[in-house]
């Protein structure tokens, strides 16, 4: 659990709530390798309140990673609209979009792509460089970052210095010291064993309901999906199912298609 002198730290960052943040209309993706055609995402339609924490599931190829790069702008689809936070986000430059994701948007992957050559605090830094913070301002902010994750005392370890968790906790810790709006995790656990796969769907969980964050988890793993409180299920690139888990905050709340 977060200290309780921590657990607000990410206040008013993305403090806004109610209303969708990500819409996403008829997103149809085919990846052209030139001696074949893969149709990734064959229309998906998917609707995501601020602060909702959306778990995806579905088999492996089809297309929930597609979907999340799609979704945050680090893929182009090639028809269809996504709209984050009123920014349709296909029609922003590759500058702006770069811009827009690291004001606005934080990441997490399966394999915690850290630098080697940083320590922990300064790969949570990364993000905050990218938007020009002040170097005081960005070190106390990463330090923030680290007392949430548990790991203020590894701060000056490399990577390689950490345990697979930790180091994963270092990357849970840099995608959200910007106190992004959005945070997009690609199978977050899926290199982890079951008790570090715990703590960090803890620690995401934790952050969701601690702020107005929004969470959207890709994972393959039921036990790690029934953390957020709707699952949305795809097979073969269209989203065919949903449910709502036992921590929907609103287990009535409207459909998009009534807000
Ligand atoms: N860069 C690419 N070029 C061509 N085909 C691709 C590319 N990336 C993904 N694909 C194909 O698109 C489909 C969807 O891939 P995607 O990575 O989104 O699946 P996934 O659901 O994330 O799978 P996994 O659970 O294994 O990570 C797959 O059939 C894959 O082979
Ligand atoms: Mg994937």
């Amino acid at each position: 659990m977060p200290d309780q002198n921590v657990k607000g730290w990410n206040d008013g960052g993305a403090a806004q709530t109610g209303g969708i943040i990500i819409q996403a209309m008829d997103v149809v993706k085919t990846y052209d390798t030139g001696y074949s055609k893969v149709p990734a995402l064959k229309g998906v339609s998917l609707s995501v309140e601020r602060g909702e924490m959306v778990a995806i599931m579905g088999p492996s190829g089809c297309g929930k990673t597609t979907l999340l790069n799609c979704l945050s702008g680090l893929d182009d689809i090639d028809s269809g609209q996504v709209i984050v936070d009123g920014t349709d986000i296909n029609r922003l430059s590759d500058n702006a979009k770069t811009e827009y994701r690291a004001r606005n948007m934080g990441f997490v992957f399966q394999v915690y792509d850290l630098l080697p050559i940083l320590s922990a605090v300064e790969n949570v830094e990364l993000p905050m460089l990218v938007s020009g913070t002040a170097a005081k301002a960005t070190r106390e902010a990463a330090m923030r970052a680290l007392e949430f994750v548990h790991l203020a005392n590894r701060a000056s370890h490399r990577p390689a210095e950490l345990s697979g968790g930790e180091r994963q906790r270092v990357a849970v810790a840099r995608s959200l010291v910007n106190q992004p709006a959005i945070v997009w995790a690609d199978e977050p656990t899926g290199a982890l064993d079951s008790t570090n796969a715990d703590d960090i769907m803890n620690l995401l969980r934790e952050l969701n309901e601690s702020s107005s964050q929004t969470f959207v988890v890709v994972t393959h793993d039921s036990k790690m999906a029934a953390y957020a409180q709707r699952i949305v299920y795809m097979v073969d690139g269209l989203i065919v199912d949903e449910k709502r888990t036992a921590h929907a905050k609103q287990p009535s709340s409207p459909t998009p298609e009534q807000t």
